[in-house]
């Protein structure tokens, strides 16, 4: 059921509080905490199990001084700000010395978006009269899918005592994590693309006027960007459209029950044989990206042996639906090894 706004008004006390809110965004669902209080967001690590290096995103309401999270702010900020906020852009700056380094995870940057989910607009307005930020990383456990719904996070989380409310804003709209720019270096050396998402690499060019880096070894560290990310706990095999038909039947040799996730490929019944639920997803990206975490966590809950994923087309709006399958399937490939 949605969540009323006297249950957000009564998520941002808690927030202020010092207690985690989970609360929707358009991209994801986020597992929140009062951003300048430092025992708040030491609960959101315990909850996750996430490494206290990894550094959380800070949520902040569209009417925010940037100037009390960063310093210094480069002037591509308020262009890129103007041209993407609210929406699912995360801006990567020097963080203030004031700001607790702990939403960092001890790193001197600080990672900054405005989402435009209605129900998150309203809750950072509502929270320390809209001055507040939000830490808030995706309401998972470390390394796991992404929540797109507040029955995912009941799922994943149970009933933990340690989350004093999830808000329920229906299903998220965008369906992958914002698109990371990293513009810490701006000036010297151009900005970063740490994480791509639905907004591109081509879209912020054309606010800069020059395209995003790729991550060099001066980048931040940003742990949605580890290999091995986004993941189900079936083995993930990330399969090319015109390999399909023979992946399937070396599964079916081998006797293993798939669940596939497929694009275009035509599929007949011989290749169904043994494949014990299927996912047809829109071949486009970004109806794909809407629906692909809730599709994985289905995929994932049939006792499938395998996940087989059929690699969607190429091109620039594909690049973050590409990146998170990749990182979905990683690691599994030796495990699978004997099958192909
Ligand atoms: O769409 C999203 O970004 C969602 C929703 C809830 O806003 N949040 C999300 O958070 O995906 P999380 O923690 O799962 O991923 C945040 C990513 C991580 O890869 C983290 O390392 C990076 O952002 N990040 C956050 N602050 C950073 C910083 N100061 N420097 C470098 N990377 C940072
Ligand atoms: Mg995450």
């Amino acid at each position: 059921m949605i969540s009323s706004s006297a249950e957000i008004l009564q998520a941002a006390l808690k927030l202020e509080a010092g207690e985690l809110v989970v609360f929707p965004t358009e991209t994801v669902y986020g597992l929140g905490a009062d951003a300048e209080n430092a025992l708040a967001v030491a609960k959101i690590y315990a909850l996750k199990g996430r490494p206290a290096d990894h550094p959380v995103i800070v949520h902040v309401s569209p009417n925010v001084n940037i100037a009390h999270w960063a310093n210094p702010v480069p002037p591509a900020a308020y262009a890129l700000m103007e041209a993407f906020w609210p929406g699912p852009l995360t801006l990567i700056m020097q963080r203030r010395a004031t700001i607790p380094s702990i939403v960092s995870g001890g790193q001197r940057t600080i990672g900054l978006r405005c989402p435009s989910h209605p129900m998150a607009q309203t809750l950072l307005k509502a929270f320390k009269g809209g001055r507040g930020g939000v830490a808030a990383p995706s309401a998972n456990k470390f390394g796991r899918v992404s929540p797109t719904t507040a029955q995912h996070v009941r799922d994943e989380f149970g009933a933990d005592p340690a989350i004093s409310m999830i808000l329920d804003g229906g299903q998220s709209d965008v369906g992958i994590e914002s698109t990371i720019l990293d513009i810490t270096r701006i000036s010297a050396y151009g900005s970063v693309l740490l994480r791509p998402g639905s907004i591109s690499a081509e879209q912020i060019a054309e606010v800069l006027g020059c395209m995003p880096r790729n991550p060099d070894k001066n980048a931040p560290r940003a742990s949605g960007t580890l290999e091995s990310h986004y993941a189900p706990r079936t083995p993930v095999a990330l399969v090319a459209s015109n390999q399909l038909a023979v992946a399937l039947a070396r599964c079916r040799i081998a006797r293993k029950r798939v669940a596939l996730l497929s694009v275009v490929a035509r599929i007949d019944d011989v290749m169904l044989s043994n494949v014990v639920a299927h996912h047809r997803v829109l071949n486009d990206p970004r109806a794909y990206a809407h629906v692909v975490y809730a599709a994985l966590r289905k995929l994932d809950r049939v006792a499938a042996d395998v996940i087989v994923i059929e690699s969607p087309p190429q091109g620039d709006e594909w690049h973050g639906v590409h990146d998170r399958l990749r990182r979905a399937a990683h690691g599994f490939k030796t495990r699978l090894d004997y099958l192909w």
